[in-house]
Parts: structure tokens; C-alpha cells; sequence
């Protein structure tokens, strides 16, 4: 795993400039930075009930332009200033430019060592495979520098990313109570869980029935 030391060091392409995050490109989606002007788009998700609900940390529903204007500003900015691979990209379809969700690989507090993957898709999009799209597009840029292992954090009762986490090979590792004050359930990926033969990762028992 990287150690906090190598992510500070590989922040930076040279003298203090902030590393790039190139686009990601996958058969359907545009994997990229986020921009102020997406926030109208981004408000019809992260202003979605059935979207805020889950989210891990806690996030609330964005009340409306301005806030979800400001919340951008910060992601662009914390984006740039954090260790590569981490950061948050807007999932935009390539067929109708149509941003449907966002992504985020963010380390997870409170060692910062480890990386969180996570989506936030508009209902609309959910059942068309674009989390999973999505996965194995930032999970191959994460594993190409240097990190060999990301986690997922899924709240008890999220059955959607329970069965996404599932989908892509990702491993259940327990429960924990040490990330963000909630209560959630972990999911490891490794490079080799992303081998479309390997078979589906376990969940926890009883998973999904609170
Ligand atoms: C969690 C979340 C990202 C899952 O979205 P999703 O669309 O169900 O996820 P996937 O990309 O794995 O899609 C799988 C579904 O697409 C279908 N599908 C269609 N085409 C597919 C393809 N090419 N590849 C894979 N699945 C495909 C699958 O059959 C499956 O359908 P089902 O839901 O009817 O079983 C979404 O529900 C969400 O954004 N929820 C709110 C926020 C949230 O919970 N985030 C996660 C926090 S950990």
C-alpha cells in the first residue's frame, strides 16, 4: 500500500505544480473533473434524496444551486490539492453528454492510507451498469500508481452498492464503526479481483435485512 510519505511525494509533477488527472474514457462514459458549471446536473443527484441517503461520509441533500455552485468549488479545489490517484470526477455519458452521477476516490480518514471508491449515480441511471463501468475505469488508474488495494464502504441496507461491490469482485472484510462515526460494511478490491473470472466477493451474512 502506498505509505502517506509516497502519496505526499506523488502529489506533484514538479515543483509544486498539482498533478493532472486526465479524463477517463470507458465504452459508454467520460470519467472527469468536475466543473462549476456542471451544477445544475450535479444538483438533480447530490440534491436527490434516494442519493444523499446513502453516502458515506454523511452528506446531506444540497438544497439548491448555489449550494451545490459552492460544494463544486470545494471538490475542484480539494481535487487539486490531494495525492493522486484520489479525487472526484463527474460521470458524464458519451451518448447525450448527460452527466449521470459522480465518483470519488478519496482516502478514508483516519490514517488517510487507504482508498475509498465510491459513486453517486441519479436514479434514472441506476441498472445499466455504469457504477461498474465506472469501477473498472478508476480502479485500473488507481492500481497503475502504485496503490494495490481500494475499499468500499457501504452502509447496512444499501443493497444496490452491496450487489455493485459484488459485481466487481470485491471482497467483504467486516464491519466497522472507525470510518466517518457511521457504521458500514467494507469491500476490498485488488488488481486481480478485477479479472472478470474471478469469482463474485462475499457479503456479509444477512446483509441488507436492517
Ligand atoms: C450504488 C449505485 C451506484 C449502484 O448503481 P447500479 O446502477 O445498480 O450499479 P451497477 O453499475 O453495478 O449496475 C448494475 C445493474 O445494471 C445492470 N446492467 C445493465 N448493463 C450492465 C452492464 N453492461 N454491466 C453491468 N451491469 C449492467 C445489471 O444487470 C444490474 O441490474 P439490476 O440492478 O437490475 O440488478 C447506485 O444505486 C447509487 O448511486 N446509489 C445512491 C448512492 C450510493 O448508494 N452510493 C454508494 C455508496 S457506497
Amino acid at each position: 500500500m502506498l505509505s502517506q510519505h509516497r502519496l505526499q511525494a506523488a502529489n506533484t509533477t514538479g515543483a509544486g505544480t498539482p498533478a493532472l488527472r486526465p479524463p477517463l474514457t470507458t465504452e459508454r462514459l467520460v470519467l472527469r473533473g468536475w466543473r462549476v458549471d456542471d451544477a445544475p446536473a450535479a444538483l438533480t443527484i447530490f440534491g436527490h434524496a434516494a442519493v444523499a441517503r446513502w453516502l458515506s461520509p454523511d452528506m446531506d441533500q444540497v438544497p439548491d444551486l448555489a449550494a451545490m455552485r459552492l460544494l463544486l468549488q470545494q471538490w475542484i479545489a480539494e481535487t487539486a490539492r490531494m495525492p493522486l490517484p484520489a479525487g472526484r470526477w463527474a460521470m458524464q455519458r458519451r451518448e447525450d453528454g448527460r452527466i449521470i452521477g459522480g465518483a470519488i476516490l478519496l482516502p478514508l480518514p483516519p490514517g488517510n492510507e487507504d482508498f475509498e471508491i465510491g459513486w453517486q449515480l441519479h436514479p434514472e441511471a441506476w441498472g445499466q451498469g455504469y457504477a461498474t463501468e465506472a469501477t473498472h475505469a478508476l480502479a485500473g488508474w488507481t492500481f497503475r500508481h502504485d496503490v494495490d488495494e481500494l475499499f468500499a464502504v457501504v452502509r447496512p441496507g444499501n443493497t444496490r452498492a452491496a450487489a455493485t461491490v459484488r459485481r466487481n469482485g470485491m471482497h467483504w472484510v467486516g464491519e466497522t464503526n472507525k470510518y466517518f462515526g457511521l457504521t458500514l460494511q467494507v469491500f476490498r478490491l485488488r488488481p486481480a479481483d478485477l479479472d472478470q473470472a474471478a469469482p463474485n466477493g462475499l457479503l456479509p451474512p444477512a446483509f441488507g435485512a436492517n
